[in-house]
């Protein structure tokens, strides 16, 4: 008997989905386990997500070829080391009430001979993955977003690596800020979770971070800024979130659009935010967007491994047969949980516990 895996990776790219997608075909394939299991696996790649499954026609060799790549070791053998997503990615939802696409994707799954589908993404990806367990189809999925704002894991692909960049490019900016005497006001992305932003600006040493938890004074960040100037150094790194927002204001978007589920297309705080300040303080103010910057490069490290051990948990998830989950970690161990509980949420800063109202920034008691 062989069973057949697909693995797609849904949302936005980042390092660490070709780690998991290497191990997940690793695990499947090694020969060492193989002898130990009652079935044999085959595994195949879908290219561009939801999408792939939604348009590939499984009676058409040219439309096959387009979307399903299958996978060996020695294929995936590199795929490790690099970011992005080999398989590509899309931001489709096959369940978007505007274009339901989902008896398709149910039916090509069906026709293609698929048994399994591992879904490597955010809430958005992993919610369709949930959707199509409960019907009928057998789904586990892997975490992964720059955000951070995934229930039920401690940890998702990507996040590390993107820290890393917000930390270097701070770095960066530290010297021409220093030497200009500048305030530069730094865009990371996250959404409606403030976890790059704090976080990255925690890591880099930022004067004031502002996240969309804790909307803020415009005022105040005018105080901050001159008792920092009066006092030491004559520069300062200013992080905001994407998704911050003055007191009482909304989120600044780019325009009215809004993607397949839903979500707005966040960003401008820092230019709004940059230009406030060199009015209303008299310094010099320039804004950085990291953007799609905090997506790209290699993964670090800690994505490398998380993604390793994601790859192989969800093939003994396979193995055991624990589908409709998502693999965790959690409390410095891998497990897994059931993808109901992770859908229609996010986690968000908790602001009480890791932010400083007064100070902007993050909180100076840990314990
Ligand atoms: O969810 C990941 C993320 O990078 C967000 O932080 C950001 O708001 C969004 O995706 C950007 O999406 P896109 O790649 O479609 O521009």
């Amino acid at each position: 008997m062989t069973t057949r895996i697909a693995v797609l990776t849904g949302g936005g790219d980042c390092p660490g989905l070709n780690g998991a997608i290497k191990w997940v075909v690793k695990t499947a394939l090694d020969p060492l386990l193989a002898e130990h299991r009652s079935t044999k696996f085959e595994v195949i790649g879908v290219r561009e997500g939801w999408k792939g499954l939604a348009s590939v026609n499984p009676d058409d060799e040219d439309s096959k070829k387009y979307f399903l790549e299958p996978l060996d070791e020695e294929k995936v053998r590199t795929w490790d080391r690099y970011g992005g997503t080999n398989l590509g990615t899309s931001r489709t939802n096959p369940f978007n009430p505007k274009n339901d696409r989902s008896d398709v994707v149910i039916e090509n799954i069906r026709k293609l001979g698929i048994d399994v589908v591992v879904a490597i993404g955010g809430e958005d990806t992993l919610g369709v993955a949930y959707k199509l367990y409960r019907r009928g189809i057998k789904t586990i999925g892997i975490p992964k977003t720059i955000d951070g704002d995934l229930v039920g894991t401690d940890y998702s692909l990507g996040y590390d690596s993107a820290l890393n960049v917000i930390t270097e490019e701070i770095d960066r900016l530290r010297t021409t800020a220093g030497s200009h005497n500048r305030i530069f006001v730094v865009e990371t992305m996250g959404r409606h979770a403030g976890w790059l932003a704090l976080q990255g600006g925690e890591s880099s040493g930022a004067y004031i971070i502002l996240i969309p938890e804790e909307p803020f004074e415009l005022a105040r960040v005018f105080d901050l800024l001159q008792v920092r100037k009066g006092r030491e150094v004559q520069y300062s790194i200013v992080v905001v979130s994407e998704g911050a927002c003055l007191k009482g204001e909304g989120e600044f978007c780019k325009d009215e659009r809004l993607d397949d589920f839903g979500h707005r297309n966040l960003g401008g705080i820092a230019a709004f935010l940059s230009d406030q300040i060199q009015r209303n303080t008299g310094f010099e103010s320039r804004f950085v967007i990291l953007s799609h910057l905090q997506r790209g490069g290699v993964p670090s490290a800690r994505d490398r491994l998380m993604a390793r051990w994601f790859g192989i948990a969800a093939v003994d998830m396979i193995v055991s047969e624990d589908f409709g989950r998502m693999v965790s970690y959690s409390h410095g161990e891998i497990t897994s949980v059931p993808m109901k509980e992770i859908i229609n949420r996010i986690k968000t800063v908790d602001v009480d516990k890791y932010y400083d109202k007064e100070r902007y920034n993050g909180k100076r008691t840990i314990l």
